[in-house]
């Protein structure tokens, strides 16, 4: 498979060692940066592997932040990206079953490596369940969302 992965500062010490692991289970891996550990912002790097991901040219992105949540919150804000943070290999299987997850953001500092590499084979080899999630998908994936139809830009 074709992956896209990138940190911030608090991801950084993983990113390799992850990139690593990915490499030596056969993936082909785009390493998005940042190239040294020094404090960056994690919105730069989560915006580039979205956009990897929404263009098509990656299959699945890996964001690693300090907690993977302000990573993932980014990358959820590019069409197409369905990003979710993750902390457990249980969470990992129903994000692909269950809602069809294209990036994942794995927490740096508070998962361990060996953990974060359980969650990645999960995340990666499970399948997308369809049947009755294939319609909630579809709907959450919609950019005219007709439960906004009215509602005031500044509710
Ligand atoms: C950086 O200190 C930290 O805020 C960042 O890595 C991440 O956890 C944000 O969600």
């Amino acid at each position: 498979m074709r992956i896209a992965i990138a940190s911030d500062h608090a991801g950084f010490l993983q990113k390799a060692p992850l990139a690593e692991y990915l490499r030596s289970q056969g993936h082909e891996v785009l390493d998005c940066g940042p190239a040294t550990d020094d404090r960056c912002d994690y919105p730069d790097y989560g915006d580039k592997v979205a956009r990897l991901v929404a263009k098509g040219e990656v299959e699945r992105g890996v964001l690693i932040c300090g907690t993977g949540l302000g990573i993932a919150m980014t990358a959820d804000k590019v069409p197409g990206v369905r990003a979710v943070p993750i902390q457990t290999v249980e969470f990992a299987r129903l994000c692909r079953e269950h809602n069809d997850a294209n990036v994942i953001g794995l927490s740096g500092r508070f998962v361990s490596l060996t953990d974060n590499e359980r969650i990645l084979d999960t995340f990666l080899t499970t399948e997308f369940g369809g049947g009755r999630h294939t319609g909630r998908v579809e709907k959450m994936m919609r950019e005219d969302d007709p439960a906004f139809e009215g509602v005031p830009v500044d509710f």
